[in-house]
């Protein structure tokens, strides 16, 4: 982690103007070491009327306020919120705060409701507007009526977003979560579903799987599993947290029952919101988390009694869904995965360097992990923080030693080739980086 404070004392000569950093609108020169934001553009003006190239991300680019000389490439936790979605919550924040009595604005978030089903593919009475992908996935898997010695499927690499519910109704109910390893990378479709097939019992309800693993960032063949689910009598709950803004997603194309997303990562919209979806032919089986158990008339509006929300957060979602209508998904996931091909084709030939994301496009997308020789994790990221000002996570999960990377349409290809630059100096330098992280 790395704090805006920090970043600037470290990288601006001691140069720290952070009020002023958070204006928008109208060129502002934000800091005296000379960031300058570009003018907001509307979210038309980001609709491409022509050709994709360079200087139309560069547009796009333009539309964030990421600190000057910072690279970004964590969207896997946490995205930059683009200027067209700050403006926006900052405006009903505002309106809320001058006026709390029209502070439901229930009419709106439906609106907001209906706006994301048509961007995910599903019917407004299908999506909860919630806090968190594990919010999501906790409605799902605590709604569910449960019985000791009933078996959910997951993988090795699951968040503790998803999984965490299961270890309470592991203790409180008696279920039996059932794990299956999937390689890295796995070596086809057929053998991802054969190894969920092979761990189906009689007593098996769920098979429970992230879309994009956030460790190796495995694309898992999601509508595969639907289908052996369905086939099998059992239902598919996905930890969707990654693919929301990443991916052109098309949730009844997908087959599943539940899919749960997070709006804070690749939608971009900011702390406290995501997406839950529940088939509609399903929400009869599923529990409110919170509240009563609701009409079926109100569809998944049910899963959202948690009282007062933080309205201008999941109004300002029309902003980020818009804004990526605008550019299209389509082409937004071409662009993401332009840029992490661009990343792991250089990776793939470096001396030093283990890749751990397959190289497949069937398998991969915005994320990509790797190691760098044996150095300490820790001490790669902070070496590539140091020397280049670019940032990334480390990953521990299954006792990995490793860094990932994700790249977003707000990233150039030169921030890329930056990336594989810093990363062929720490592997040639490795010495240098094998006990504490140099500067
Ligand atoms: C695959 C996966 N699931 C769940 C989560 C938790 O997301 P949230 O903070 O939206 O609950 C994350 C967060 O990194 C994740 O990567």
């Amino acid at each position: 982690m790395v704090s805006r404070r920090g970043f600037l004392r470290e990288f601006s000569g001691g140069v720290v103007a952070t009020g002023a950093l958070a204006r928008s609108g109208a060129s502002v020169a934000a800091w005296e070491g000379g960031q300058v934001i570009a003018p907001t553009l509307s979210i038309a003006n980001l609709k491409p009327s022509g050709q994709l190239d360079e200087a139309y991300w560069w547009k796009v680019r333009s539309q964030f306020n990421i600190l000057d000389g910072m690279t970004f490439m964590n969207n896997g936790t946490e995205g930059p919120v683009p200027r067209v979605v700050l403006e926006a919550n900052e405006r009903f924040f505002r309106e809320i705060a001058e006026n709390p009595s029209d502070n439901y604005r229930r009419e709106e978030i439906d609106q907001v409701r209906a706006l994301v089903a048509g961007f995910v593919g599903a019917d407004a009475g299908e999506i909860a507007l919630t806090r968190s992908t594990t919010e999501g996935m906790n409605i799902f898997s605590h709604g569910l009526d449960w019985k000791a010695g009933d078996e959910v499927i997951y993988c090795t690499h699951e968040h503790g977003g998803g999984i965490g519910v299961l270890t309470t109704l592991t203790k409180r109910v008696g279920i039996k979560p059932v794990l299956v390893e999937i390689p890295s990378p796995p070596p086809s479709i057929d053998h991802i579903v054969s190894l969920y097939e092979k761990a189906i019992t009689p007593r098996t309800k769920v098979i429970m799987v992230s879309h994009m693993t956030y460790v190796t960032g495995l694309v898992t063949p999601v509508k595969e599993l639907a289908d052996l689910a369905h086939r099998r009598g059992l239902l598919i709950s996905v930890d969707g947290a990654h693919p929301l803004g990443m991916m052109d997603l098309n949730l009844k194309a997908l087959n599943v029952d539940h899919y749960a997303a997070a709006g804070q990562k690749w939608l971009m919209c900011g702390t406290g919101t995501g997406v839950c979806y529940i088939k509609r032919e399903v929400q009869e089986r599923i529990w409110p988390l919170m509240g009563p158990p609701g009409d079926p008339k109100d569809g998944a509006k049910k899963y959202e009694a948690i009282g007062q929300r933080d309205v201008p957060s999941v109004l300002g979602m029309t902003a980020a869904v818009e804004l990526q209508k605008a550019i299209g998904k389509a082409n937004i996931e071409a662009r993401v995965r332009f840029l992490s091909g661009r990343f792991r084709a250089g990776l793939k030939t470096m001396p030093g360097v283990k890749m751990w994301t397959s190289e497949d496009p069937a398998f991969a997308a915005g994320l990509t992990l790797f190691s760098v020789r044996d150095i300490p994790m820790a001490n790669v990221q902070q070496a590539i923080l140091s020397r280049d000002r670019i940032y990334i996570r480390t990953m521990t999960t299954g006792n990995l030693n490793a860094c990932r990377a994700a790249t977003h349409i707000y990233n150039m290809p030169a921030e890329v080739d930056h990336l594989l630059d810093s990363i062929r100096h720490v592997a040639e330098n490795s010495s240098r980086y094998m006990t504490v992280a140099a500067h």
